[in-house]
């Protein structure tokens, strides 16, 4: 390591891993448990549970952006790492093995066509895709499977719509655990299932959805050999958490107005929130971002509880409803997101209200549209990714977001994720229902705005000059 100040570094690098809880979220319950102890939601009273990080134990909060930026020059993996170098607010203590991808350091791109797009006249896209296995999961399973290492897990679980599988698989097989996952059958990419079967995993289809699998990972729960890696599991949000950190790095600690994420099982936007909420809690910002969440219009049960929740006037945390709607039967292009039953609503929620942001939907057609225009960037995700995209155009035509305001959304995952989606868009034949489960009534049928379908062209040049001039 090379800290350019080595007393203030050993000053601010009082870690919280020995101090730190885990944490019932639940204001009524609040009750705590050792950060050794396996397990996923609170014993007492069946609550979500999060890691209490003892942020007091932190004496020089201001020394840690100088130590954290000290780290890009460092060998050490702990410090190559986008998610160890922030290891003084995670929840292990120095010594502990990490199990380490080299994960996070993903850019944040400014995105031009995509600004204009959605009527900002700026727009920045963390990219984090750009993780080893090409999506944001990666930050968070760093932590969970070295948590699972030190517990002496023999196999590590979880349930998936793809990336989360994906990610498990490697650093399981980096930790040499051996790693089942769970998936709906015949409603994943086959991208990241072929990544899933190269790190080694154990690949269970299941017959049924997403909620249905993660109904299965609920009873495996009691079993001490196995560890859930599903983002209930609060070491995984530790890990996710760090991408607030590098947010904030990246824009020189200036406070962006919006931060907008795709919703799903709400892992995502729980992590952000925390980080987000720690690093004010820590002097090292003095407000927080907007967090907004955008889901697809057909798995949206936390958008249709805040829209009822906001047409009363009420968005108070204190307020929050302890019930949800789910959606029994799911339907999205984008599988990733395709869940009825999110199971970290709660905390997602609570992150939007203190942050006052907003929870949103949108269509097929937007998402798609969307996600051709970050791909005319230069950038390209999946498909769930460009909901955020689609979401802020449709917060800024609501009057939600300002066009001069510093917005900030994070893609989630890489473009070859799904390439079957990215053929289908640009050729014209991407539809929704035919191959789905359940009662589709009849196929939805999407017509790309920005299609760019390939051109059969006579082995020539002139045919191929012809072909450019048709296009100028
Ligand atoms: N974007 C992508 C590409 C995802 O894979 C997911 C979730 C999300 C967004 C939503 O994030 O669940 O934290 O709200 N994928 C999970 C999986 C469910 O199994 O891979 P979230």
């Amino acid at each position: 390591m090379s800290d350019p100040n080595p007393k203030a570094a050993r000053r601010a690098t009082a870690t919280v891993g020995a101090e730190a809880v885990q944490r019932c979220v639940l204001p009524s319950c609040a009750a705590g448990y050792g950060i050794r102890e396996q397990i996923y939601v609170c014993p007492r009273c069946g609550g979500p549970l999060e890691i209490d990080c003892a942020l007091e134990a932190i004496k020089q909060a201001r020394d840690l952006p100088k130590l954290w930026d000290s780290r890009a020059a460092s060998h050490d993996p702990r410090d190559r790492s986008g998610v160890w170098r922030y290891r003084e607010l995670l929840p292990f203590d120095d010594r502990a093995p990490i199990v380490t991808l080299l994960e996070g350091n993903t850019p944040l791109y400014e995105a031009p066509r995509s600004a204009k797009y959605a009527g900002l006249s700026a727009l920045r896209l963390k990219h984090q895709g750009c993780n080893p296995t090409s999506s944001f999961k990666d930050t968070g399973m760093t932590a969970a499977v070295t948590q699972a290492a030190l517990l002496g897990a023999r196999t590590v679980v979880c349930a998936s719509t793809g990336n989360t599988a994906a990610s498990l698989a490697a650093y399981a097989a980096r930790a040499e655990l051996q790693c089942a996952i769970l998936l709906p059958q015949g409603q994943i990419s086959p991208a990241k299932l072929a990544q899933s079967m190269d790190y080694g995993a154990i690949v269970c289809e299941i017959p049924g959805n997403f909620d249905d699998c993660m109904r299965l990972i609920g009873e495996l729960a009691d079993e001490p050999l196995i560890y859930i890696a599903n983002s209930i599991n609060p070491f995984r949000i530790e890990g996710q958490k760090t991408v607030a950190f590098e947010i904030l790095e990246q824009c020189e600690w200036r406070v962006p107005d919006h931060v907008v994420v795709p919703g799903g099982n709400m892992g995502n936007s729980s992590a952000l929130g925390k980080g987000f909420d720690e690093m004010l809690r820590l002097g090292l910002i003095d407000r927080l971002p907007k967090l907004s969440v955008i889901q697809a219009e057909g798995a949206a049960p936390l958008a249709h509880l805040f829209a009822s929740f906001e047409s009363k006037g009420d968005t108070e945390v204190e307020n929050f409803p302890s019930q949800i709607d789910f959606v029994q039967h799911p339907r999205t292009l984008a599988t990733a997101i395709k869940i009825g039953a999110p199971v970290s609503w709660k905390k997602a929620l609570r992150a939007v209200l203190r942050s006052h942001g907003s929870i949103i939907t949108v269509t097929e057609q937007e998402i798609a549209d969307a996600k051709a225009i970050i791909g005319r960037d230069g950038i390209g995700c999946e498909p769930a990714s460009a909901t955020t995209v689609a979401g802020i155009r449709k917060l800024v035509g609501a009057g939600k977001i300002r066009a001069e305001e510093s917005v900030i959304a994070v893609l989630t995952g890489h473009v070859l994720k799904d390439p079957d989606y990215v053929s289908n868009y640009h050729r014209g034949t991407l539809s929704l229902g035919l191959t789905e489960q359940g009662s589709a009534p009849k196929p939805l049928h999407i017509t790309g705005a920005f299609r760019n379908a390939p051109e059969k062209i006579a082995a020539s040049k002139n045919a191929i000059l012809e072909s450019l001039e048709r296009r100028r």
